[in-house]
């Protein structure tokens, strides 16, 4: 059995259940672009609201870190992964979740005891040093050479700047074929981070304010790529189970062995299986200039340009090989990459042939630029021209610049870019360097409002107009649905004035907890069935809306304001794309 099924089965048999793994995209958290952790989908519960599967939870949930994205192509790096993670609302605490995860390593993974060192949090002037973790993992036969008390910058978990946070106990892993050293020292790299459990029991606002949470939980969270590559004794993460069929179909393609071409190897194999993931995902990711659509055109780019550098012929089916085999392999898992296998390859075939047309060309002109003259700094010209003309991410000339060891005017770039484009994509990159805000009082608000556009489309439009997606941030909301025109003048009207005249109302919003089978009786607007559990939270407004959703809501529409539609747009094929504010 591989490691993700003995995990979810052991924790499983710890009375757990298993929840599907959230799309990649947050459905409701405009603060990131993509899931970064296994805590971020359960915040809402975190903080407080009742889960539908009860008060213990695990799962594998789909993860994207993009702040390393120009990293990978060496042992470590990766954009995707997956992380095994455990949970406790409100239920056990420190000491069950330590002896679990103890049992875990040394009985269902069978790690010698001599292997495992921990880190727990040495307190500060709000929180008391953890004596509670380091009794437990004693009792458990961690000697105290092999405890390290840290302090908050190592031992207190938080995402991002504000959100559910706590002190944690980080296990480590000896990896090293040297004699393990009786004391363990954390700085020695020898030593691999592989699990971290956090307690999580406080609140930190924008502000900066520290409150305890409703109750206290457990939020465990253990990467599979690092997990994997450690037990299996590989240094290079991309020989271990999770790659090497993807590096070994590669080389099928490529008819090229791994070695001496490793770097564009592992680059191709990660950017396209986490191109696979952003485009299956439910919230219909196409590349684009900005947010997540920038990261998967990025993505795809970047593995091309290496296919180029491995000679493969780019218009050949070498990218659709490679995604098929890795739909398959995961297909066990998440059901969402066999679903939308032909929007994915659509995906990367309409990407190829845009960047085909010209990536040859933008080639030549870098080289032409670069040949023969002497200069250390590529100017922003060139680089917005490469940007502007052949399709070049800046981070893919800066690439091509380092090759040759010259660095980009990239805040020359930047300015240019600014003025040529009026969506910035530095909005989308501040965003993915960020971590997690709480639901905040207008991204509520936003949220609200997008049950009663949804509403009033069916209302002006057509019954049958359904959630595609939605993205909400504090400026505005974006709301994607199916629906085979583009609105008229007059349905947009009808639309906004349907959305105030029930704001103006002021329709009280509930919500109650059903099975999923009566919501679905009930009417309830739901839009992806499967991936909600048996018992669910229907949120109802006035009787003009009910939705299958985990909140969190305005309690009365008057709260809203004046709902104004910005822009209509097309998504996709048959997906139309609103954007709209409240003012
Ligand atoms: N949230 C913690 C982490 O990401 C534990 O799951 O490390």
């Amino acid at each position: 059995m591989n490691i993700k099924d003995l995990f979810l089965e052991f924790f499983e048999k710890k009375g757990h259940k298993i929840i599907p793994s959230a799309p990649v995209v947050p459905e409701n958290d405009p603060s990131v672009l993509f899931n970064t952790a296994g805590m971020q989908p359960l915040v809402p519960y975190l903080m407080g609201q009742k889960h539908p599967y009860g008060t213990r939870l695990c799962d594998s949930q789909k993860c994207i870190r993009t702040n390393d994205l120009d990293e990978v192509g060496d042992v470590t790096h990766h954009t995707f992964f997956e992380m095994l993670g455990n949970w406790s609302l409100g239920d056990y605490f420190k000491e069950e979740s330590i002896t679990w995860s103890f049992e875990f390593l040394t009985k269902v993974l069978n790690i010698p005891v001599e292997r495992l060192a921990v880190t727990v949090f040495e307190g500060d002037d709000s929180v008391p040093r953890d004596e509670v973790s380091a009794n437990v993992w004693r009792s458990l036969g961690i000697s105290n050479n092999r405890i390290a008390y840290l302090g908050a910058d190592d031992n207190f978990w938080i995402a991002g700047e504000s959100g559910p946070c706590g002190g944690d106990t980080e296990i480590f892993y000896f990896r090293s074929e040297d004699e393990i050293p009786e004391v363990f020292d954390p700085e020695d790299d020898r030593w691999v981070e592989i699990w971290n459990n956090v307690f999580m029991e406080f609140y930190k606002d924008e502000n900066g304010n520290v409150s305890e949470l409703p109750h206290k939980n457990v939020d465990t969270g253990m990467g599979l790529e690092r997990i994997a590559a450690v037990l299996e004794g590989v240094n290079d993460n991309y020989m271990s189970s999770v790659w090497k069929d993807i590096i070994e179909k590669i080389e099928q393609v490529t008819n090229l062995p791994y070695e001496g071409n490793e770097e564009s190897m592992r680059i191709i194999a990660d950017h396209l299986r986490t191109a696979v993931f952003i485009s299956a995902d439910p919230a219909s990711i196409k590349p684009s200039n900005t947010d997540q659509g920038y990261i998967l055109r990025r993505l795809i780019r970047r593995a091309i340009r290496h296919a180029k550098k491995l000679n493969i012929d780019i218009n050949s089916d070498w990218d659709k090989e490679i995604a098929l085999m890795i739909i398959d392999k995961y297909s066990k898992y998440y059901s969402e990459v066999v679903d939308n296998k032909d929007v994915v390859l659509e995906v990367l075939q309409t990407e190829k042939n845009k960047f085909n047309r010209t990536l040859e060309k933008g080639l030549k002109e870098f080289e032409k630029v670069t040949t023969g003259y002497a200069f250390d700094v590529l100017d922003k010209d060139i680089a917005f021209k490469l940007y502007d003309t052949y399709g070049f991410p800046i981070e893919l000339t800066i690439e091509l610049a380092r090759e040759l060891n010259l660095d980009v005017d990239v805040k020359g770039f930047n300015e240019k870019f600014k003025e040529h484009q009026e969506k910035s994509r530095a909005g989308a990159s501040q965003k993915f360097k960020g971590g997690l805000a709480g639901n905040g009082e207008i991204e509520t608000k936003y949220h609200t409002a997008t049950h009663l556009l949804n509403a009033a489309l069916k209302v002006v439009v057509n019954k049958d107009v359904h959630q595609k997606g939605s993205n909400i941030t504090s400026e505005r909301m974006r709301f994607d649905f199916a629906c085979d025109h583009k609105l008229t003048d007059e349905e947009k009207v009808k639309v906004e004035e349907l959305v105030n005249k029930w704001i103006n109302e002021g329709l009280d919003v509930t919500f109650e907890e059903m099975s999923k089978e009566d919501a679905i009786k009930s009417g309830a607007e739901c839009m992806f069935i499967d991936r909600y559990p048996d018992i669910v939270t229907v949120y109802s407004i006035g009787d003009v809306s009910k939705e299958l959703c985990g909140g969190p809501h305005v309690k009365n529409t008057k709260e809203l304001g004046h709902f104004k539609i910005k822009k209509e747009e097309a998504s996709s094929a048959g997906v139309r794309r609103i954007k709209a504010i409240l003012e």
